[in-house]
């Protein structure tokens, strides 16, 4: 029998000891999806709705990864697919192959990053099989885990502050290599969380980057720190980050009032439990003029329609990741003294915006980029106490994970794709039974099968 299968028994056994992971063979080569060097110039001058990531996205045969001292090599059952997979397979806005050129300077230790193959991935759960020498004693071969998406550098003093202000802080599976859409990846000890034990392996797969990135976003200090009522308007409220934001906003007493463009997606939401949903496919609001200046009409139109929608309330915070054709409208529709936080720009990073309607309405603008350890672990044990959900729609194969992140790259899916690495099927990976039962699979599933 292959090593790997072997590797996937011993995992689903509840017989296998410490010591059989301990003498675990590994593979010298695993299977993985990579982008590769010699392409990074593949789409020069294509825009990128006309470019094909089928053609720069490979699953590919690569050696094993090397365990380092303070690293850990995790045998990766599920992972999932983020838009960041799919900013690697356009090397957009740069090629990911400068993010590992550049961190293999940091330290000789990361030399071994800069390869000619990048395996993408920011997202997995696995069991750990293998541990380097000096990676603190909390964790041992085969205990189950998630990954937290940072790699800190605990080098630079503000890092200790928060480490999404040391410059060395990277994202993992994107500006460094090894991540998690393989059947093996190679971690830093402090990536390490406990897996949700009530989820399968490709549920809690889906939920750590998404939901310690909303996290940060709405209920930490770095963040918006939403209070019970606040009204938070919601982008893209059927993707990945708005349908756990959703979760978040509705966890802490605020109201999420949640913008998505079919109707198909406006009820899915509504039985995540909002209330206040705007199908913006029935009102073709566009932002700006055809020569680029702003359509002061559309954006009074959209401010009166989301008000209108909330019984001339108004909003509190908005909570931004869909970048140019939105943010002018996001800082228009915000309160006084209201708060826009935005974590990326899938339309477009050059926002435009009237300041006027910032400064003389003393809004603010937060960035906020993932999160620090603190916060991941503080979204993970909500996910592990059943009080942040999985938004799994669907899920394929590694070897046909290219396809996901086609859907993705079109915006033709819901909530979170879920990629199988080394798990031979859904649903393996669940031991806490009870908390399932008491959450009830109604919850855990609600974007399962949807079809768009
Ligand atoms: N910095 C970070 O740490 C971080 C972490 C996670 C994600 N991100 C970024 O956040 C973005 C969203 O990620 P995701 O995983 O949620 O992606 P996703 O699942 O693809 O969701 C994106 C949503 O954006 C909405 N959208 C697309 N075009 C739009 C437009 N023209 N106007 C209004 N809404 C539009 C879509 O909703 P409708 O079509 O239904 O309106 C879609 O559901 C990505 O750019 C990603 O790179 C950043």
């Amino acid at each position: 029998m292959l090593e790997v299968n072997k590797i996937v028994e011993m995992i689903e056994d509840d017989k296998t000891t410490q010591k059989d992971y301990e003498n675990i063979k590994l593979p010298d080569f695993m299977k993985a999806l990579v982008t590769l060097k010699e392409e990074e110039n593949f789409f020069e001058g294509m825009q990128i709705e006309d470019k094909d990531i089928s053609k720069t996205l490979h699953y590919k045969e690569v050696p094993l990864p090397k365990v380092e001292e303070d690293e850990v090599l995790v045998a990766v059952m599920a992972s999932g697919i983020n838009h960041n997979t799919v900013w690697s397979a356009t090397f957009e806005p740069l090629s990911t192959f400068n993010f590992l050129s550049y961190y293999a300077k940091l330290n000789p230790k990361n030399k071994k990053h800069n390869l000619d193959y990048h395996i993408l991935g920011s997202d997995a759960a696995g069991v750990i099989v293998q541990i380097g020498k000096t990676v603190n004693h909390n964790w041992k071969v085969g205990d189950r885990v998630v990954i937290y998406p940072g790699v800190i550098s605990n080098i630079n003093p503000q890092g200790y502050n928060d480490s999404l202000t040391d410059p060395d802080t990277k994202a993992w599976g994107y500006e460094t290599n090894f991540g998690g859409l393989a059947q093996f990846c190679l971690v830093k000890s402090s990536q390490l969380m406990k897996k949700p034990e009530h989820l399968s392996w490709e549920e809690a797969a889906s939920l750590s980057l998404v939901s310690s990135t909303a996290y940060r976003m709405l209920v930490s200090h770095h963040g918006a720190q939403i209070r019970q009522g606040d009204n938070v308007l919601i982008w893209g409220g059927a993707g990945g980050l708005g349908a756990i934001g959703i979760q978040y906003v509705l966890n802490g007493g605020g109201i999420p009032i949640v913008v998505v463009s079919s109707e198909e997606k406006a009820q899915l939401v509504k039985k995540l439990g909002c209330e206040f949903v705007f199908n913006r496919a029935n009102k073709n609001f566009n932002f700006f003029k055809e020569n680029g200046t702003f359509n002061e009409r559309h954006l009074i139109a959209f401010k009166s329609t989301i008000e209108r929608l909330i019984n001339k309330e108004s909003i509190d915070v908005v909570y931004e990741h869909t970048g140019k054709e939105t943010f002018a409208a996001s800082v228009f529709v915000a309160k006084r003294g209201g708060k826009i936080v935005t974590c990326g720009s899938t339309t477009g990073y050059e926002h435009f915006y009237d300041n006027r309607y910032l400064w003389m309405h003393v809004k603010s603008i937060i960035g906020s980029h993932g999160a620090n350890i603190f916060e991941a672990y503080n979204a993970n044990r909500l996910s592990c106490l059943g009080k942040i959900h999985p938004i799994l729609s669907e899920v394929f194969t590694l070897k046909d994970s290219i396809k996901g992140c086609i859907k993705v790259k079109n915006n033709q899916h819901v909530g979170k794709i879920g990629i199988l690495c080394l798990s031979p099927k859904e649903g393996l990976g669940i031991k806490n039974n009870e908390l399932r039962e008491k959450i009830g699979e109604n919850k855990i599933n609600i974007f399962r099968k949807q079809i768009i």
